[in-house]
């Protein structure tokens, strides 16, 4: 399957639409959050009907990659009975996505729940997870690839590093490789002292499967390092960012926050200048990708060059 190479953009959650121009933005590509504009499983529409004319302005504008983060994709209900098949996958056909992302969590149903619940990293969830990865990139029809999770504890049963388990799996279900570097940055601080490496990790993953890359802040609450989105990209994440874009070949870096008023130095920001802060972040992932690829490698870039 081919991934196109298009540049740096952001994650578009409906719930923020009013508080960043995300519509007034040159962005080389917006993820859109599949759970965050469909219709619930128990009525008859795709789209929520709330969503319907926001989807419609985003997709005019955007060239929209996928993201599933509730789908139900690698947990336990029968696989074609779950909103990754009944909703997601019609939607990614309905929007023309490049590609989809979906999170390496179990999921049914009850969504939140369940978020942050890492996969167990043994053999026998290798061989049942790859099996549901290929069997849904092929309803797909476009690459799928599994964003590695933050989580605050390994799942129990757990036989093998995390990036073990993803290269397995990559090998059995010729799916791709979604890298959230703050997740693994948030890992390295929780799990470090238990020999969680982000050295290791990049040296085991194949970074050939890396098809896209999440950048996002977060911040400590009690002693733990937490995945919030809501604050400046984590300094620490812009290296890893120049490290990966020198080894792989990702087809977009995209940008993540979550609330509408980041916090800074422990302050808590107001929208104006939160939203100066986000467009210093694109600039600086802009100025990565074109140090990395040349001044016409992006999407929009290479449009004004022709
Ligand atoms: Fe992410």
């Amino acid at each position: 399957m081919s991934v196109p190479h298009l540049g740096v953009g952001l994650q578009f959650n409906p719930e923020l639409i009013g508080w960043f121009p995300f519509l007034d933005q040159p962005l080389d590509a917006l993820e859109i959050l599949f759970d965050s504009v469909m219709g619930p499983l128990d009525g008859p529409a795709l789209l929520s009907p709330r969503s319907v004319d926001l989807v419609r302005d985003i997709a005019d504008k955007f060239l929209l990659i996928g993201h599933s983060n509730y789908g139900g994709d690698f947990g336990f209900d029968d696989l074609m009975s779950t909103a990754a098949v009944r909703r997601h996958v019609p939607l990614a056909k309905k929007l023309n996505v490049s590609w989809v992302a979906n999170h390496c969590f179990y999921s049914d149903a009850s969504w939140s729940d369940v978020w942050s619940s890492p996969l167990q990293f043994s053999s026998a969830e290798v061989a049942r997870v790859a099996a549901r990865a290929r069997a849904l990139q092929a309803l797909y029809g476009v690459p799928l690839a599994h964003e590695n999770a933050a989580y605050y504890r390994t799942c129990p049963g757990s036989e093998m590093p995390e990036e073990e388990f993803l290269a397995q799996v990559l090998e059995l279900s010729g799916t791709y490789l979604h890298l959230d570097l703050h997740n693994l940055y948030a890992n390295a601080l929780n799990h470090g002292a238990n020999g969680y490496s982000i050295q290791r990790f990049m040296a085991t993953i194949p970074l050939d499967r890396v098809i896209s890359i999440h950048m996002a802040g977060g911040r400590w609450i009690d002693g733990q390092y937490h995945d919030l989105h809501d604050t400046q990209v984590a300094e620490a994440v812009w290296d890893l960012l120049d490290e990966v874009l020198s080894r792989a070949r990702p087809g977009v870096v995209i940008l993540e926050y979550e609330t509408q008023a980041l916090h800074c130095d422990g302050e808590t920001l107001d929208t104006d200048r939160t939203t100066d802060l986000i467009l210093s972040d694109l600039e600086r992932a802009r100025q990565a990708w074109d140090r990395a690829y040349g001044p016409a490698s992006r999407r929009t870039t290479r449009n004004e060059a022709a």
